[in-house]
């Protein structure tokens, strides 16, 4: 065999191999990072003492993570004029927080295990460990993700908006691979964590220029929602029942047309939608829900990058490696 032959099946070869693309594994950090997550639950419980939305944070960060480029942390970098437009600068990640505490993960695994812990897994077991620490259900996260050297500021359109209609947040999450199920189960994480007026005040009064508030919404609850909107930067509980529990209640909020925003309550309140029955199903089984959430969630999980993205190992979540020593997705 010729040289040009045989460097040709290497390299063929090592793109089979290549860990971005193999598929997640549960042991992925097995011999490497036995102990990941024991350090990733002692930062995220501390993290829950002083911030009790620390869980809603991190799990919201995963979720616009992976809708972007796939599951590749490309949502933590931080603007660099002419290098990274950041994600972050998207409109829908315009309130996103919670990378102050990334950070803090990312510094224990870095003195646990140096080098070989991702910052799109971290996102990824630290949802886990938030939904778990919250009263939620607790899954084996498959690990392997590779972090991004670029960011998409265009693709956070990908991203749904609170004003949508079901036949566009349908349609968003199909363009994920997602369907009517996976869209009722993950926004079951509204279970915990806040929204601002903003993404609902409209909802109060002018819904949606018909000059009367929203039918859908619940008229007690529209009035406590009215007095609890000092402005449109206030903060207000998706959960008025359990705010900081992960549990069916949102559920059964939307049943008393208690949803938040009006992109939740459609998925109830839509005429002759299929969702409506998924969300009956859930508010009445609450292992029903968990059992979906952590299947959806494994689904989103395993949202893959478009082939030839550079990636690597970021050592620090917010900004790309300095030394180019990177494999390609
Ligand atoms: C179905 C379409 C969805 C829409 C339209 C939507 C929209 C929103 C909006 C507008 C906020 C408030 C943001 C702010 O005030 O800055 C929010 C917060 C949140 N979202 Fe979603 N979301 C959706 C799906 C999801 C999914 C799939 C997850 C996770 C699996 C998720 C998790 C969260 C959490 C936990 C919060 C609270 C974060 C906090 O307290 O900081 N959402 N979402
Ligand atoms: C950015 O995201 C959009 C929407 O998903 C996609 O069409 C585009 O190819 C992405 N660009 C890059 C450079 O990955
Ligand atoms: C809002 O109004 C527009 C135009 O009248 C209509 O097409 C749309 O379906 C309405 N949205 C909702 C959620 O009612």
């Amino acid at each position: 065999m010729g040289l040009p032959k045989m460097a040709a099946i290497v390299v063929v070869v090592a793109l089979m191999l290549s860990p971005s693309q193999a598929q997640l594994s549960p042991f992925f950090y097995a011999t490497t990072c036995p102990q990941l997550p024991f350090v990733v639950l002692n930062v995220v419980a501390q993290a829950l003492q002083t911030d009790d939305r620390a869980a809603a944070k991190l799990i919201r960060l995963h979720f616009h993570d992976c809708f972007v480029n796939g599951c590749d942390g490309s949502i933590l970098l931080v603007d660099v004029p002419g290098v990274i437009d950041s994600e972050l600068n998207g409109p829908p990640n315009g309130g996103i927080q919670g990378m102050d505490i990334v950070d803090n993960i990312k510094a224990a695994v870095e003195s646990a295990c140096p080098g070989v812990v991702s910052c799109a897994d971290i996102l990824a077991i630290s949802s886990q460990i938030s939904v778990f620490l919250s009263g939620g259900p607790i899954w084996v996260v498959p690990m392997g993700r590779k972090d991004s050297r670029i960011a998409n500021r265009t693709g956070t359109s990908n991203l749904p908006g609170p004003s949508e209609t079901l036949v566009g947040l349908k349609g968003k999450f199909k363009d994920q691979g997602l369907d009517s199920t996976d869209l009722v189960a993950l926004s079951g994480a509204h279970t915990f964590g806040k929204s601002r007026c903003m993404f609902f005040s409209d909802r109060l009064i002018n819904f949606n220029g018909t000059g009367r508030p929203d039918t859908t919404l619940d008229p007690i609850y529209r009035e406590q929602l009215r007095r609890l909107c000092t402005t449109q930067q206030t903060r207000v509980n998706f959960d008025p029942v359990t705010p900081t529990r992960f549990d069916k209640t949102y559920y059964n909020n939307l049943i008393s047309l208690r949803g938040l925003l009006q992109s939740d309550q459609e998925l109830f309140s839509t005429p002759r939608a299929d969702t409506t029955a998924i969300v009956k199903t859930f508010a009445a089984n609450e292992r029903a829900f968990f059992k979906q959430f952590v299947k959806s969630m494994i689904k989103m999980g395993n949202l893959k990058p478009p082939p030839g993205i550079a990636s690597e190992v970021r050592l620090d979540c917010k900004r790309v490696n300095p030394v180019r020593a990177y494999d390609v997705m």
